[in-house]
């Protein structure tokens, strides 16, 4: 990190465990200039939360990236409680130097995108599990019938029917809804240790 001491930016984007980024947090609280933006790449830890490890809480501003990040346009920009305009503004200016488009979120579980696209997923698996139609079927539908480029049942193989689980889980406890309950069928899969695409099988097998 030492390296990157004069920086005007900080990311950190290392694994989804707050003690991890509570260390990479205060270490970059401590060693960057105080006009430096510090930000975080989390898809589901409360910004409000991590901005707490950094001294000056204003300076701390969510920058959700999308999946492959090379393909996907998006940039959410997440303003914790304590975040000021001002590092929205720069988040929001970086994330276009990038060549994405950003959205501005409130601090909110899944913020829009997986709040919105998880339980699209949830109920993929609702209906493949009810026998509506088999996973090519279901995911041919949304990609012919919404314009989705994948079908949501390929989507959750790729992300990983485990950590499709955990972020529906989040949902429900977080926004004490049942209606995030993640759906059976995911529960059975994942106790199989059919995980997706990096275990071999999922709703689809892989060679
Ligand atoms: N995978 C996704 O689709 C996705 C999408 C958007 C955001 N995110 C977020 O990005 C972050 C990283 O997720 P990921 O899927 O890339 O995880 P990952 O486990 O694939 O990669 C994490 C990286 O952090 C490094 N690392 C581990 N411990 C570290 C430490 N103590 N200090 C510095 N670096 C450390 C690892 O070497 C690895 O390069 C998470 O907050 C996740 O929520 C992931």
């Amino acid at each position: 990190m030492a390296a990157g001491k004069d920086a005007d930016l900080f990311i950190e984007a290392a694994p989804e465990r707050m003690d991890i980024k509570q260390d990479l947090l205060e270490r970059a609280s401590a060693l960057l200039d105080a006009d430096a933006i510090i930000a975080t790449n989390t898809s589901s830890l409360s910004v409000t939360a991590l901005g707490a490890f950094v001294a000056d809480p204003g300076r701390f501003v969510g920058i959700h990236f999308f999946n492959p990040v090379p393909l996907m346009a998006l940039v959410e920009v997440v303003k914790g409680d304590e975040t000021r305009d001002a590092a929205v503004a720069a988040a929001r200016a970086f994330a276009e130097t990038v060549g994405k488009t950003p959205i501005t979120v409130a601090d909110s579980p899944g913020f829009v995108v997986n709040r919105i696209l998880f339980p699209m997923i949830n109920e993929a698996a609702n209906a493949y599990a009810e026998g509506v139609a088999t996973a090519e079927d279901i995911d041919t539908g949304m990609k012919l019938g919404a314009n989705w480029p994948m079908g949501p049942l390929a989507l959750a193989d790729l992300v990983g029917l485990d950590t499709t689980k955990a972020i529906l889980e989040t949902l429900e406890s977080e926004l004490g809804d049942v209606k995030y309950r993640p759906s059976a069928k995911l529960g059975e899969l994942v106790e199989q240790g059919k995980l997706g695409r990096k275990s071999g099988a999922g709703f689809y097998e892989y060679a």
